[in-house]
């Protein structure tokens, strides 16, 4: 049987906490499916500049490399607030991203039945909502050139940003983005601004070319990005897939979470891409939140978010649909009747993050 290598790095803050509960599923993965998992666990952000004196070491980038899928906890916290700017534990992350060359960022939202009185939006338009957004995550108006401010010597200055995409950097995001449609309900709406944009014009052209040449069978349609803003507050269950830049993918993915909740349910993925000879995708799995430094050590945080973050690598990493899908439906179950403070409502009872894990672990062993 195939061993699937996992990289655990729960981080600081809240991360290990949350992490401990996804090991309690991997091992019943492993005991109730039959599924190999090998899990390496090393230590990042302010965790590993303490231990190993770098956000994250020449080694555990070695580690991050080889794995299969890494989960992610968080990192960051007061105590290395005084730390050199490149040695702060975001940058852990932000050299992870880079040397595992994760382009495609995926922000699902979900809307669990019992937490739809808690959206902004009315039930009857959140109940049921299933949504990927796949942001372009290293290209765009962040990393163009030029980038600067100008001094025009007139008393003016000159602010400038710069959005570049090239040719290759489209198709693979779209690639991505039709790949991960064709595990979900196979509709890709793709947005961007060619009314105004050049490189809106030019991503719309790719696009298309990519959907007319290789995803023929999936259904592709086209948006703009502020109208698709529009659509996603007032009718989001119309959508599977959306594909977007970086720009208009940082706010979009940021309105959608909150379509559906609590910081402590969203899950998120980065994917690079993927391997010639065995198809699988550098991929890092991680929560939305933070390293939640008010609350840490006392066993309260919500692991939903850790726990949907490892449905995401089961489900997108490994194609064990199955698994996935009885893993969110355990969360969906857990809801109705056990809460974390963060998500807490009447008639609900108030668990801590072992706990909660335990509910989870409890109605996955009955649905696997
Ligand atoms: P945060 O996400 O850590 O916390 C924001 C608020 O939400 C806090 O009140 C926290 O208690 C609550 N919260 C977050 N996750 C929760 C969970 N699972 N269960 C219950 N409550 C939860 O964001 P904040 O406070 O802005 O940042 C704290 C530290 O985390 C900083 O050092 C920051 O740089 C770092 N950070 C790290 C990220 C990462 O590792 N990817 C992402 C965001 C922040
Ligand atoms: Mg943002």
């Amino acid at each position: 049987m195939t061993t699937r290598k996992l990289l655990l790095l729960p981080g600081d803050g809240i991360g290990p906490e949350a992490m401990a509960e996804v090991e309690k599923l991997v091992a019943v993965m492993n005991e109730a499916t039959g599924s190999s998992f090998v899990t390496e666990t090393a230590l990042v952000g302010g965790a590993a500049y303490d231990a190993e004196g770098a956000p994250v070491s020449d080694a555990t980038m070695a580690l991050a490399l080889a794995a299969d899928a890494v989960l992610f906890g968080a990192v960051g916290g007061p105590k290395w607030d005084g730390v050199a700017y490149e040695m702060r534990p975001e940058a852990g992350l932000l050299r992870l991203r880079k040397d595992m060359q994760l382009f495609a960022n995926l922000r699902p939202a979900i809307c669990y039945p019992a937490l739809a009185d808690a959206s902004s939006l009315k039930r009857e338009i959140i109940e049921g909502l299933d949504l990927l957004i796949v942001r372009e995550l290293t290209g765009g108006v962040y990393f163009g050139e030029p980038k600067e401010i100008i001094d025009l010597g007139n008393g003016q200055k000159r602010a400038i940003d710069t959005q570049v995409y090239d040719t290759y950097e489209i198709e693979r995001i779209a690639r991505a983005a039709f790949e991960l449609a064709r595990t979900r309900r196979g509709k890709v709406t793709s947005m961007e601004k060619r009314n105004v944009m050049k490189s809106g014009l030019y991503w719309n052209e790719v696009v298309t070319r990519i959907h007319r040449d290789e995803y023929a069978d999936l259904t592709l349609e086209h948006m703009l990005a502020d109208s698709g803003g529009m659509q996603l507050v007032r009718a989001p269950r119309q959508f599977d897939v959306i594909v977007t830049d970086n720009l208009f993918g940082d706010m979009l993915s940021d309105i959608a979470a909150m379509l559906t909740g609590s910081l402590g349910m969203l899950p998120s993925a980065s994917l690079g891409a993927a391997d010639a000879a065995t198809g699988r995708r550098k991929a890092l799995y991680e929560p939305v939140h933070g390293s939640a430094p008010d609350i840490a050590g006392q066993g309260i945080a919500n692991p939903l978010a850790m726990i949907a973050s490892f449905a995401m690598a089961l489900r997108y990493s490994f194609a064990m649909i199955a698994e996935a899908d009885a893993l969110e439906a355990s969360i969906a179950d857990v809801l109705e009747s056990v809460r974390t403070g963060d998500i807490m409502a009447d008639g609900c009872r108030r668990v801590g993050t072992s706990e909660m894990g335990d509910a989870v672990v409890t109605r996955f062993r009955e649905r696997v």
